[in-house]
């Protein structure tokens, strides 16, 4: 029996039965649903609304369908609609006539609502969590790996030397700045829409503040109309996760690269690494493809909820339902990348030869060459201009700086001696760049540890100790 049948006067056509329930994905937000249920019931009796003993009744039947579900002993039907109404008729099959009160003074608008921010807020804290995990296995290989030095690179030409650790280090950041951006989505999402009723609020005097604090959020929506529909958390954490995305597809193009035999800096370890069932001696990076690759669902995921949001008149309208799938989908990819990139970074062999062999190709120290004519008192402009032609000159003689002659390296500019055999030098071009955020060894040192000691600050969403928390 639907919850709503008393206005009709024929059942719904199996067709649209399938058609419009949600509860094939949507009861992934059982646990949320509980725990919405629970604070309501209890609310509903602080309001005399029900008897004591009929909220405890309730919750009780609430634990016990919680449980239910939790042990897969639960057939769930495309006739339960969606995981609100599954929940109500389990609730009735264990309480009876008091399940149906549960729903006084609340909507499926209001509860789809509750849920789904309960959901976002724990997945963002899951998430953080994975990518605190990606955070510290950069950092440990870059501990590990700190006087390795490679070839900085511009357009994927070699630019000027750089530590690996700096390199990685540079992820790092992005990571935290991901972090942030979780916890912020989640701190947003914190907030109690129940109350709100279908869209213009509840005729029953519930104390919401109240039900905000049961469920651990940090207050309630200010207007029921924009408690009911909208979705921009949604959006908000998509769109995290599609950055985190973005960022974790550059890192996983890296990881192709490096462990291309053109560059062979690093060799993935074999759990981390798969083979051709043709080519015998093939060692192919298919899990960093497949996270580079994965990007395009999760931005679709965001693309898709901002679509079925764009232009729908308030309040609530069943386009709605299609934000799950996407959230859903976001949540599973994301969770799964950050799960497999931890340890793929971790065990990767780091080939610190081929690094520093080609940090020194490519005339990398040019840009130190131009500073040290400029320190010789040259206007930079010219200084480029004459490192520029001995450049020139050697990639037409087949030369590297190193093959140089004293004076070859004298005909740059008045006043060069033997000092510049120094400045060319990578480790020389490393140590210049002693700036906060530059590579000089000093520099990345205190970076990492300054880095360690941010690993493990969770998102800080300041709940209350203790408070319900929906899984
Ligand atoms: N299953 C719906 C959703 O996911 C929530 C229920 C609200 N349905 C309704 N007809 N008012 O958005």
């Amino acid at each position: 029996m639907k919850p709503w049948a008393g206005r009709f006067e024929k059942g719904t056509a199996r067709q649209v039965e399938e058609f419009t329930a949600s509860i094939h994905f949507d009861r992934r937000l059982y646990r949320e649903d509980i725990a919405g249920s629970i604070a309501h019931a209890c609310a509903l009796a602080a309001c005399g609304a029900i008897s004591g003993a009929e909220a405890d009744a309730l919750i009780a039947g609430l634990g016990e369908v919680l449980q239910d579900i939790e042990s897969g002993a639960v057939d769930f039907s495309a006739s339960d609609e969606d995981i609100h109404t599954a929940v109500e008729r389990m609730l009735a099959a264990k309480v009876g006539d008091v399940a149906k009160k549960l729903h006084t003074g609340r909507s499926r608008n209001d509860q789809v609502a509750l849920d789904m921010r309960l959901y976002v807020r724990k997945e963002a804290e899951r998430l953080a969590g994975l990518i605190d995990d990606v955070r510290r296995a950069l950092v440990d290989v870059a501990d590990a790996n700190a006087g390795v030095v490679m070839p900085g690179y511009t357009h994927m030409q070699h630019a000027q030397p750089v530590l690996f650790a700096h390199h990685l280090l540079a992820y790092f950041e992005m990571l935290t700045r991901d972090m942030e951006r979780l916890a912020d989505a989640a701190r947003r999402a914190n907030v109690s829409p129940l109350g709100s009723g279908a869209l213009a609020g509840t005729a029953h005097p519930v104390d919401r503040a109240a039900v905000a604090r049961e469920l651990g959020c940090s207050g309630v929506t200010r207007n029921s109309i924009d408690a009911v529909s909208d979705r921009d958390f949604v959006m908000e954490f998509l769109a995290s996760a599609a950055i985190i995305m973005v960022h974790l597809s550059r890192l996983a193009e890296e990881i192709v690269l490096w462990s291309s035999q053109e560059f062979g800096f690093i060799e993935l370890d074999d759990a981390f690494a798969t083979g051709s069932s043709m080519m015998p001696q093939k060692k192919n990076p298919d899990v960093a493809e497949l996270i580079r690759g994965k990007v395009g669902r999760v931005v679709g995921d965001l693309v898709a909820v901002l679509t079925v949001m764009k232009g729908l008149p308030l309040a609530y309208n069943r386009d709605m339902q299609e934000d799950k799938e996407s959230l859903f989908d976001a949540v599973d990819t994301v969770a799964s990348c950050l799960e497999v990139m931890a340890p793929m970074v971790r065990t990767m062999k780091v080939n610190a030869g081929a690094m520093r062999e080609a940090a020194g190709r490519g005339f990398t120290t040019a840009t130190d060459l131009a500073d040290y004519l400029v320190r010789k008192g040259i206007p930079f402009r010219e200084a480029h201009a004459a490192v520029g032609r001995l450049v020139l000159k050697c990639v037409r003689e087949g030369k590297s700086f190193d093959e140089l002659t004293l004076d070859e390296w004298k005909t740059l500019a008045p006043g060069v001696s033997e000092d510049v055999l120094e400045i060319v030098r990578v480790e020389a071009s490393l140590e210049a760049r002693a700036v906060r955020g530059g590579t000089a060894p000093a520099q990345v040192r205190a970076a990492l540890e300054e880095a360690r000691a941010m690993l493990g600050r969770r998102t800080m969403l300041g709940r209350r100790a203790g408070s319900m928390d929906a899984g």
